[in-house]
């Protein structure tokens, strides 16, 4: 019987410090009336002095670990999706992994900014499905709030740090439960909608986030829209049988463009951007945690998750809780 990649347990950690809209408005030129009706987002949460995106993944792992019911000796591969790594190298995940406990496999950070989490779940999904992988933790964390220009107001009211943590584990599942369908896409020529001026190679700096940011917006609500479709056609799916939307939190209003678009019922899309924002890659799995935490998403449910993000990259995960 092949190998399913089942989702056992979900997590997440959020950094105790919030700010909100209000206090933004007495650093930039903005107004909490803007924020809120341009994008949806009240507060975000902001990592303190010598608080690390390690330290927000290891929180969202231990979570998810005890959410599955298991501990650091059945995982044997960790990824760690992040644009804001604590040093350009190690890689995160291998700090995570050390203070996780966790003495198998690989662990590794992958890269794809605001598509990061989709695109580490396919990619743990292929290593379960292929046995080279038993159980892994896949970790979406960012300190966003490190790359901020805070004088640029077209970006700094946006993004949010945190962290949000699956176990997906190896199963010959008899049931249909598991990642069923995936699609990732990354259309480089789009670079410079949404990049950060510095880094190594480049700058020997670590850079600010840039954004044009209704460039981005128009291509998020297409791309996510198709990105959607193709993960359902993909699974023999039809887009009303899907129990839960879980989406990336860039905008409530591309949430919204997103759902009129294809016809979905807004009450089905799980939305945390009014109390994180923007999280990069934290923010489908906080969300995916938030939702199963307050009973919504329920074992047996079919979620759809999509994101988009720098590159431009962009994917839907569809999966069977
Ligand atoms: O996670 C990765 C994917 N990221 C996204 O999906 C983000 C996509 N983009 C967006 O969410 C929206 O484009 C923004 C929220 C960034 C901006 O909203 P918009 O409705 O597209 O506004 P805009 O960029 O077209 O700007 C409209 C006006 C401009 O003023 P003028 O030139 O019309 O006078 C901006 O300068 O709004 C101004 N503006 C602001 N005003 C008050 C931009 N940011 C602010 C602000 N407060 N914070």
């Amino acid at each position: 019987m092949a190998l399913r990649s089942v989702l056992t347990g979900v997590g997440s950690h959020l950094p105790q410090r919030i700010l909100t809209n209000a206090e933004l408005a007495k650093r930039v030129d903005t107004s909490d009336e803007w924020i809120v009706e341009r994008t949806g987002i009240r507060q975000r949460h902001i990592a303190a002095d010598g608080e690390r995106t390690s330290d927000l993944a290891c929180g969202a792992g231990v979570q998810a670990l005890q959410s599955a019911g298991r501990d650091a000796k059945d995982i044997d591969l960790i990824i760690v999706a992040t644009t804001t790594p604590d040093l350009t190298f190690p890689a995160t995940a291998a700090r995570v992994q050390a203070e996780l406990g966790v003495v198998n496999g690989a662990a590794f950070d992958l890269q794809a900014v605001c598509s990061g989490f989709i695109f580490a779940l396919a990619t743990a999904d292929n290593f379960l499905a292929r046995g080279q992988a038993k159980a892994a933790l896949v970790i979406g964390a960012e300190t966003f709030s490190r790359i901020m220009d805070w004088e640029d107001r077209g970006t700094c009211v946006l993004f949010g740090d945190g962290a949000g943590a699956v176990v997906l584990e190896a199963r010959e599942e008899r049931s249909d439960r598991g990642v069923i369908s995936t699609f990732l896409r990354t259309d480089g020529r789009m670079h410079d909608l949404l990049y950060v001026d510095g880094g190594p190679s480049q700058t020997q700096s670590v850079g600010k986030v840039r954004m044009i940011g209704n460039a981005v917006f128009r291509q998020a609500v297409e791309h996510i829209s198709g990105a959607m479709l193709e993960a359902c056609a993909r699974a023999g799916v039809a887009l009303d049988e899907v129990d839960w939307f879980v989406p990336h939190q860039a905008n409530q209003r591309i949430l919204d463009g997103v759902a009129r678009k294809l016809g979905i019922d807004v009450d089905k899309v799980v939305s945390t951007v009014a109390l994180h924002g923007n999280t990069s890659a934290a923010s489908v799995p906080l969300a995916l945690d938030v939702a199963s935490r307050d009973g919504r998403i329920k074992k047996g449910d079919l979620v759809l998750m999509e994101a988009l993000g720098g590159g431009l990259t962009w994917g839907a995960a569809l999966v069977r809780m």
